[in-house]
């Protein structure tokens, strides 16, 4: 099992949001979760990547306790995280966001290597290498947060609302995107509200509400669940 999530509870100052949560993604999966606002998707997310301020339970990646560890150490043990706010800086370069994610390599020769990997994945950055992140369309600035996330090679990567506020084109390119790193052995777990397309390029999903899960199925058996159509779908 790639992530593993048992008995989760979480939150914010006196504020539980995440009651007893549990739910996994196996190696190579593509894991969709959806819910209402404020269902807690976001806070699931940012705990995992200990940017909460209490949580309990166990997170587990490859069965190692994630709990104990700061972010730039969850980060350095397999998994990148893109938060559902924009994080690209604005006034650096794409090449310069790039090396910005692989900050934590120590050598110069494996961070080459791997802004190779990743201009491979998307040569659009290779060829506007020099252009201020600022001055990129919202779709081309998820791209590269998506390759900036792969700066370190992660096993596992979380998507916090990826194609929010894009044009329907580059929701398509988004979702490719997805479709691309399940196909490169990556484990992806995210967070959608455009729940039609998500779960198209997902293996499985999980329906949250009220901070907890109410569902989870194979992804094609919620496109089809009559809950979930009434509930989420045709909302946006
Ligand atoms: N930093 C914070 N401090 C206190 N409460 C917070 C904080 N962040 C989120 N919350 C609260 O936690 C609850 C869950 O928020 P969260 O952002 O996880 O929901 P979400 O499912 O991601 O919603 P959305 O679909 O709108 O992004 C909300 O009631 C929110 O107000
Ligand atoms: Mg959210």
């Amino acid at each position: 099992m790639m992530l593993e999530i048992r008995g989760l509870n979480a939150g914010y100052a006196g504020r539980p949001i995440l009651g007893n949560v549990s739910m996994r993604v196996d190696a190579g999966e593509v894991v969709t979760v959806i819910g209402h606002n404020g269902a807690g998707k976001s806070t699931l997310l940012k705990s995992v990547f200990n940017l909460v301020p209490w949580r309990e339970g166990a997170i587990e990646l490859e069965g190692r306790d994630l709990l104990p560890l700061s972010p730039d150490r969850i980060l350095a043990a397999g998994i990148a995280y893109i938060p559902q706010n924009r994080s690209v800086f604005p006034r650096l370069t794409i090449d310069e966001n790039l090396r910005m994610g692989g900050y934590l390599l120590s050598s110069a020769k494996r961070l080459a290597e791997r802004i190779d990997a990743v201009r491979q994945l998307f040569p659009m950055l290779a060829q506007r290498a020099t252009q201020l992140a600022g001055t990129l369309s919202g779709g081309e600035q998820r791209m590269l947060e998506l390759a900036r996330a792969l700066l370190m090679d992660p096993k596992l990567l979380m998507l916090d609302e990826p194609s929010i506020g894009l044009a329907p084109k580059m929701v398509d390119a988004v979702f490719n995107a997805v479709r691309l790193l399940r196909d490169q052995g990556k484990a992806v777990l995210m967070v959608e509200q455009n729940v039609n397309k998500a779960l198209a390029c997902s293996d499985r999903g999980y329906v949250m509400e009220l901070g907890e899960i109410l569902l989870e199925d194979q992804a094609q058996r919620l496109i089809g669940d009559r809950r979930v159509a009434q509930l989420y779908m045709g909302r946006r």
